[in-house]
């Protein structure tokens, strides 16, 4: 399986790619989770990319399509994957279908996660998660066993930089400029499905397994 999952900051993308990922063994690539672990470790690529994620701003392009290039070259990705926050631009869309073309491949569905913009703020306000294994969490809505410890692996959990208020606006505001149009670009091919994002997280789970045609 070879999937998207798109949505605006928020929507619950990264914890739906979790449970898609479970489901049919497939990696979930985050490009998201990919810069800030690179701005953990201080490496080059980290270096480069912090201050775009600290203000909200997308990385350049030609930075992203690398780190997507490099990541697809991984022995795990031979079976399908989840990118989860890439594309997002017109031009990651399309050099995303040049890199699958010479591969041989297509992609066989791209998950849009709708939600409201007043629940993509609750979600991002409360939203924590491990410092050790990126799990997310909910300070209301998916709270861990002990407070600010991470269930699966004791992790200390901690709320990302680009989680402010005022960093969120410029993401929504960058999300409906330059990502929602790719929703027309695939929407052209057919290949979308929309979930409705409002529900439970396993409402949710149910609705993006039956939109893939599983019978459950
Ligand atoms: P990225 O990490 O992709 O962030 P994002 O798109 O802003 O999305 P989020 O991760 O904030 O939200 P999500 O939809 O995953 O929600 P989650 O599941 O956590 O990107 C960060 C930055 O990296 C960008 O701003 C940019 O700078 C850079 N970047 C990344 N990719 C790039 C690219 N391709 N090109 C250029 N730059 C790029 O859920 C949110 C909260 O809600 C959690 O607390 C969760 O527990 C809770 N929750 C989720 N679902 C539910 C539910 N159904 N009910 C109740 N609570 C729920
Ligand atoms: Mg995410
Ligand atoms: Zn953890």
């Amino acid at each position: 399986m070879r999937l998207l999952i798109m949505g605006p900051p928020g929507a619950g993308k990264g914890t739906q790619a979790v449970l898609i990922q479970k489901h049919f063994d497939i990696p979930h690539v985050s490009t998201g989770d990919l810069f800030r672990e690179a701005v953990k470790n201080n490496s080059p690529l980290g270096v480069s990319v912090r201050k775009y994620i600290e203000h909200g701003e997308l990385v350049p392009d030609d930075i992203t399509i690398q780190v997507v290039i490099d990541r697809l070259k991984h022995d795990d990705c031979k079976n399908g994957f989840l990118f989860d926050g890439f594309p997002r631009t017109i031009p990651q869309a399309v050099a995303l279908d040049s890199i699958l073309s010479n591969l041989n491949i297509t992609l066989d569905a791209v998950i849009n996660v709708v939600v409201s913009n007043q629940k993509l703020m609750e979600r991002i306000a409360g939203r924590r998660v491990c410092k050790v294994c990126n799990a997310g969490y909910h300070v209301v809505t998916n709270k861990p066993k002990v407070e600010g410890v991470c269930d699966k692996c004791g992790g200390e959990l901690y709320q990302r930089k680009d989680d402010t208020a005022e960093t969120v606006q410029n993401r929504l505001k960058v999300y409906n400029d330059q990502t929602k149009p790719l929703l027309d670009y695939y929407d052209k091919r057919n290949i979308i499905k929309n979930v409705n994002g409002l529900g439970e997280i396993q409402d949710t789970f149910k609705e993006v397994l039956a939109s893939l045609g599983v019978k459950q």
